[in-house]
Order: C-alpha cells, then structure tokens, then sequence
C-alpha cells in the first residue's frame, strides 16, 4: 500500500479513538471503566507505533529536502510532546478532570500535527517520491506496525 494512503487511515482511527474517549466519559463521568482504559491503551499503542514508524522509515527519507526539513524538525517535537503526554496519561492511576484536560491537549496536539501533515509534508513529499518507492515504505511501514503492536501487548 501507498505509505501516505496508510499513514491517513491511521489518523483516521486515530481521531476516532478520542471520539470514543470522549463519548464514554460523557457518559460515565467520574467513574473508571475497564473499557475506558482498553480504548486509551489502544490509542496509547496506535500513536507510538505511528510515530516512531515515521521517524524510523518516513521522515529519513525527506529531512534532506530543504523545503521539507524544518517540518520535519518540527514534526519530530510535536510526536514527542504526544508520547510525553501519553505517558503521563498512562501514568494517572484516576480518569479525574486532569486526565480529561490533558486528554484535550493531547488531541489539540495531535490534530494540528496531523493537518501539517497531510496539509503540508505529505503533499511536498508525494512530490519527491516515486510511487513505486511510496508503496515499498507502506509495506515496511505496515510490518513494522506489526511488530511494534506485537511487542507491545
Ligand atoms: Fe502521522
Ligand atoms: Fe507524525
């Protein structure tokens, strides 16, 4: 698969993670659900894999180009805001109204980090890569997400 098509289907169910997040503490507002921890971890796993996929086989390829590399630079800092986020959201033993504004932060991160990308850096990057090179990164992409999820459960 095109790495850009696989990269967009992951913001996908990225975003609609939170929507369920934030549908279930509408609803049980206070109270820790099994549940609620089942989808954070979910999306917890699905965002680091993301991530350091990018960085490990995507980002490489591009921080040469002068156009691309300040995005790049950037793009590195808001995955590591994110995975500090993550981290001290996995680490808050209650789902309590700090974990929910810390929740929204993390989403406001994400969302902008996320229109960047398919905004800005995959647009300049669709421009440089060969569709051939495109689909050999979304297979090495998709393995290694494998992986990473495989390793982490
Ligand atoms: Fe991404
Ligand atoms: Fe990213």
């Amino acid at each position: 698969m095109d790495i850009f098509e696989l990269l967009k289907k992951d913001h996908e169910s990225v975003l609609s993670l939170f929507d369920e997040l934030e549908q279930m503490e509408q609803k049980e507002s206070r109270k820790k659900s099994s549940r609620q921890d089942k989808v954070f971890n979910q999306l917890k796993q699905e965002i680091e894999a993301h991530t350091q996929g990018e960085e490990e086989l995507l980002y490489p390829q591009l921080q040469e180009d002068e156009d691309l590399h300040p995005m790049i630079l950037e793009a590195v800092e808001e995955h590591h805001v994110a995975k500090m986020l993550l981290g001290e959201l996995g680490g808050m033993p209650e789902k309590n109204e700090q974990w929910s504004a810390k929740l929204t932060v993390l989403r406001e991160n994400i969302e902008h980090h996320i229109d960047m990308e398919e905004g800005e850096l995959f647009v300049g990057a669709q421009e440089i890569m060969e569709s051939k090179q495109r689909k050999e990164l979304g297979d090495r992409m998709a393995e290694f997400k494998e992986e990473h999820m495989a390793a982490s459960k």
